[in-house]
């Protein structure tokens, strides 16, 4: 029904030639494949050279952002209009855009609708600080978030995009990823159940079925299969892991095995 997706959110990380071997080593290794679609997140800088590069039978491309205005006197910024040529999707709202880059909740509604314009399947991603988690604050963090971000589209607007659920506190700081605090299966099976419950509420039953959700923090392939068994996780928003090409490799993998022996019955 709903097809796993696994995104790699390559970050601030590799100048154009890196990312151009970083896509040939990937290409070499991981054969097309209908029943699973990878998605890969390089710099802004990279996506016009690897928009040429790539294969599309196996990859389609992501931005981690773009301004939400199509074009004007806005200095330093690439608009979704620009990209919308070369990119399928669009990471909106990162964590790291809130709060390294003091987005707020309107940008986000901005950029989610700029998207969805420009006709690029935006990839929201949600989720709670330690402290909104200690303070028992994690759904209404979700709630608001999710409130604001999907309220200019349409039932079928968000039930073509993907919201990836990614807690903050798990998400790797770029230092050693393998050593990082990853969620538990019994979180982001309660997180993921709320958000697809909202998105039900709101938007009906089908967008409700069919909007993709993922996982994002610290992804490594030992989890892939755990994860992928929770109900309503379709896939992984994978950062320090998928700069990796061999480890990205791997996390394919798992999951091609956990498809083979009958997914999510
Ligand atoms: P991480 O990043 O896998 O390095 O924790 C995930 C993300 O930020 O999307």
């Amino acid at each position: 029904m709903r097809k796993i997706l696994i995104v790699g959110n390559w970050k601030m990380h590799l100048n154009a030639s890196q990312a151009s071997l970083l896509l040939h080593r990937l290409q070499e290794r991981i054969p097309g494949r209908r029943d699973i679609e990878i998605v890969l997140a390089p710099s802004m800088l990279s996506l016009q050279p690897l928009s040429v590069q790539v294969d599309r039978r196996k990859f389609r491309l992501a931005s981690q952002n773009a301004y939400w205005r199509d074009e004007g006197p806005f200095t330093g910024e690439v608009s979704f209009t620009m990209i919308r040529d070369l990119v399928s999707y669009a990471i909106v709202g990162h964590s790291e855009r809130r709060h390294v880059f003091n987005e707020d909740l309107e940008t986000i509604k901005n950029k989610m609708a700029a998207a969805v314009r420009n006709e690029i399947m935006p990839i929201l991603c949600v989720g709670e600080t330690k402290q909104d988690r200690d303070d028992g604050e994690t759904k209404q963090v979700l709630h608001d978030q999710l409130m604001s971000a999907l309220s200019n589209l349409t039932a079928g607007e968000v039930q073509d995009s993907v919201i990836a659920y990614e807690p903050v506190w798990a998400i790797s700081d770029g230092s050693n990823y393998t050593e990082h605090i990853v969620a538990k299966p019994h979180q982001v099976a309660e997180a993921v159940n709320y958000i697809r419950r909202y998105v039900t509420d709101v938007f009906g039953e089908k967008a409700g079925k069919q909007v993709r959700v993922l996982y994002g923090g610290s992804t490594v392939p030992e989890i892939v299969s755990g994860f992928l068994d929770v109900e309503g996780v379709d896939g992984f928003l994978v950062g320090g892991a998928s700069l990796n090409y061999q480890v990205f490799t791997d996390i394919i993998e798992a999951a091609w095995r956990w498809q083979r022996k009958g997914g999510k019955e």
